[in-house]
């Protein structure tokens, strides 16, 4: 007689781990955030809440972990395409700092849980401040989500993987269609940009499918990467914040030592690390930055780096020979490319973690929701 199956495996499916499942739930994730905020009708965007963005005179976000980098990635959309100001902080400094903030502005709390001591107690501060609040969240029920004004759900179901992967690329997927709301109100776009955009969103979800569907090739980099005692990774634009990411999966789980840095910070220090055993993760979609990130790429090889490329298709031909591996996601508009480049570096970690008999979904010392300081 075969047992019933425990509810964690019946939940798992077909994955060892959650963290696998919820890699390969981003597709479906994503589509469920953009559905709640593109009205896909008129292809324009719907934020709820009254918040007028071209009255607004700054954003002020407080997240802690995976949650910060999103913030971070919507600091880089937002400031670009709707020319206002967003500043990023993590919530436990920001709390204790005594921060000169604006009643003007508006505060938005990132939080998976929305149980984060730290991000309730700067969330807090900044309603203080008299500012008005919103929650992006996936808990609904939660005290952060209860005491905005606004609630911005992310819908993309329960994570249960310590190490955060769909509930950031719903938060990014989030923010993506805030910025382009928020350009849209402030006179930055027109309607007719505004419809391509959304029409961006809306491919977003296909994208990221094609994306997981580099697994193989990553996973075969991580027999290679689990070797290594250190891994540094660069990005430049919005591909920082992502390079930040991609270290931050890669310690949580792996227990590998890992750095993200700006590329153009290379020369200010990171380029001491640089040797033969060194895997150097380079995150550069041919986008406006490039030339400079291939620049960089050059700068390393010469020293015996060996370059990990995550790049598209037309980065592939573009690229300096001589990476040790190059991982070619598909081509889209930069609005959606942390979204694209987001399943490469998650697996990595995820098969990098495995490879080394890591607790992926428990990693030591680490809680799904830190709700002490
Ligand atoms: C913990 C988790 C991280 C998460 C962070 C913030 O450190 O291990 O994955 O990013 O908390 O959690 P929150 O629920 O506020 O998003």
């Amino acid at each position: 007689k075969t047992l019933p199956a425990s509810a964690a495996v019946m939940e798992k499916g077909n994955y060892r781990h959650f963290m696998e499942k919820e890699i390969h739930d981003q597709p479906e994730g994503c589509q469920r955030t953009i559905a709640a905020y593109v009205d896909t009708l008129t292809t324009r965007t719907k934020i709820p809440g009254d918040i007028d963005f071209a009255k607004i005179d700054r954003i002020q976000i407080v997240a802690c972990g995976t949650a910060y980098i999103a913030g971070l990635l919507g600091k880089y959309l937002i400031e670009r395409m709707a020319d206002l100001p967003v500043d990023v902080e993590v919530a436990s400094e920001f709390r204790y700092r005594e921060p000169a903030l604006n009643a003007g502005s508006l505060a938005i709390a990132i939080s998976q849980s929305g149980e984060t001591a730290d991000t309730l107690a700067a969330f807090r501060y900044c309603q203080a401040k008299g500012m008005q609040s919103a929650a992006l969240v996936n808990t609904v029920e939660s005290t952060i989500a209860r005491e905005a004004d606004v609630i911005w759900p992310i819908h993309c179901g329960p994570e249960i993987g310590v190490a955060s992967t769909k509930a950031f690329t719903a938060q990014v997927a989030m923010l993506s269609a805030l910025a382009v709301a928020a350009a849209r109100q402030r006179g930055k776009i027109d309607e007719a940009e505004e419809n391509r955009l959304v029409r961006v969103l809306l491919e977003a979800p296909r994208l990221i499918a094609e994306s997981i569907n580099l697994e193989e090739a990553v996973r075969a980099i991580a027999v290679d990467v689990s070797k290594a005692r250190d891994v540094l990774y660069l990005g430049r634009g919005p591909m920082y914040p992502m390079a930040l990411e991609g270290a931050l999966k890669l310690k949580e789980i792996s227990y590998i030592h890992a750095e993200g840095y700006a590329a153009g910070e290379l020369k200010h220090g990171p380029i001491a690390l640089v040797d033969e055993a060194t895997p150097i993760v380079i995150l550069a979609p041919f986008d406006s930055y490039f030339e400079k990130s291939a620049s960089n790429m050059s700068e390393v090889m010469a020293r015996g780096g060996q370059v990990v490329f995550i790049t598209d298709p037309e980065g592939e031909r573009n690229a300096p020979a001589g990476a040790r591996v190059v991982v070619t996601a598909p081509k889209c508009d930069p609005l959606i490319a942390p979204l694209v480049f987001s399943a490469p570096i998650q697996l990595l970690a995820y098969h990098v973690a495995v490879q080394k008999g890591a607790d992926v979904d428990q990693p030591r010392n680490l809680a799904k929701s830190v709700t002490v300081e």
